[in-house]
């Protein structure tokens, strides 16, 4: 437990990732999601009831969506597909990079139109070779982006009118105008420049006022952000350096999950970041996310 500016960080459940990412809130279950990206493990955890459990999926997986009938659409290693809730059997329905095998899926999430949009980055992180891809109600799959390094996070404006992106080594967060009907992208403008000292832009989340909450990598710290401003307002100290993504969960949306990592810490850092990996809360943060977004099946 830290006391950070008046906030309670509280870890969530005594369990430490590789690589821990994408959380999501599922609202019809009260439970929270998250994923282990270099273990290939979903995890879910009731804060109701107290109960931790971890789907295998035996590959990869860079992101998880909702479907409404309960199960995830995922990007995993071998493309986009289907997991069971229950069973965790995987079902892929479409690899666009079957001839790239030198990348992986990362971050990605459902646009309010239901599509999931998820990118992809080069192992090596080195290198513009990924791209972002959407996978459509039909299961057709798009190409939205080319030529990003680290592809991570997603979010829509309240109004739906607007498309926020992040590829991390760029240190900035850009907009496009975004048409719900088609998904078309468009007329792309950076609207935030993060300096080098606060970390790598990492996972996103968009709050009901619409700000941006990123988990700054290497930054120890989340923070919100205006986009219209390219301002940042407020931020949140954690204990590790690896801070990887957040979203809004809780009965109103204003208990904000935060997911870290291990991955990139020496022994040495490891030692002094014995909570590296670890999910965290701020329960009633002082502000209130916005609702999932599902893909319908
Ligand atoms: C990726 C990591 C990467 C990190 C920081 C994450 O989204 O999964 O592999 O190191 O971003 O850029
Ligand atoms: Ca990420």
């Amino acid at each position: 437990m830290v006391e950070t500016t008046g906030l309670q960080l509280d870890v969530v459940v005594q369990h430490t990732c590789a690589l821990g990412e994408g959380p999501v809130w599922d609202a019809k279950r009260n439970v929270i999601c998250w994923i282990d990206i270099l273990r290939g493990e979903i995890h879910e955890y009731s804060p109701e009831q107290k109960t931790h459990r971890t789907i295998h999926v035996h590959q990869m997986i860079g992101s998880i969506a909702l479907c409404t009938n309960g199960n995830f659409i995922a990007a995993l290693q071998n493309g986009f597909g289907f997991i069971d809730r229950t069973s965790g059997e995987v079902r892929i329905f479409s690899d666009p990079e079957e001839n790239l095998p030198n990348n992986r899926f990362n971050d990605g999430k459902c646009d309010p139109e239901g599509r999931f949009w998820a990118g992809t980055m080069p192992l090596s992180e080195n290198e513009p070779a990924g791209s972002v891809y959407v996978a459509g109600k039909d299961l057709s799959i798009t190409k939205k982006i080319e030529g990003v390094t680290i592809s991570n996070g997603m979010a829509w404006s309240r109004d739906e009118q607007i498309f926020y992106y992040i590829d991390t080594p760029t240190l900035e967060v850009v907009a496009y105008d975004y048409e719900k009907s088609t998904g078309h992208i468009s007329n792309k403008r950076i609207v935030i420049k993060i300096p080098k000292e606060d970390g790598f832009p990492d996972g996103m989340t968009i709050d009901n006022d619409g700000m941006l909450w990123i988990g700054h990598w290497g930054g120890w710290q989340v923070a919100r952000w205006d986009p219209d401003k390219g301002e940042k307002l407020h931020h949140i100290p954690l204990p590790v350096a690896n801070v990887s993504s957040c979203t809004f969960g809780g009965d109103d949306l204003e208990d904000l999950y935060i997911t870290t990592a291990k991955k990139g810490l020496t022994e040495d850092q490891l030692q002094k970041q014995p909570l590296a990996g670890s999910l965290f809360v701020v329960r009633n943060c002082g502000f209130k996310g916005m609702p999932a977004f599902e893909f319908e099946t």
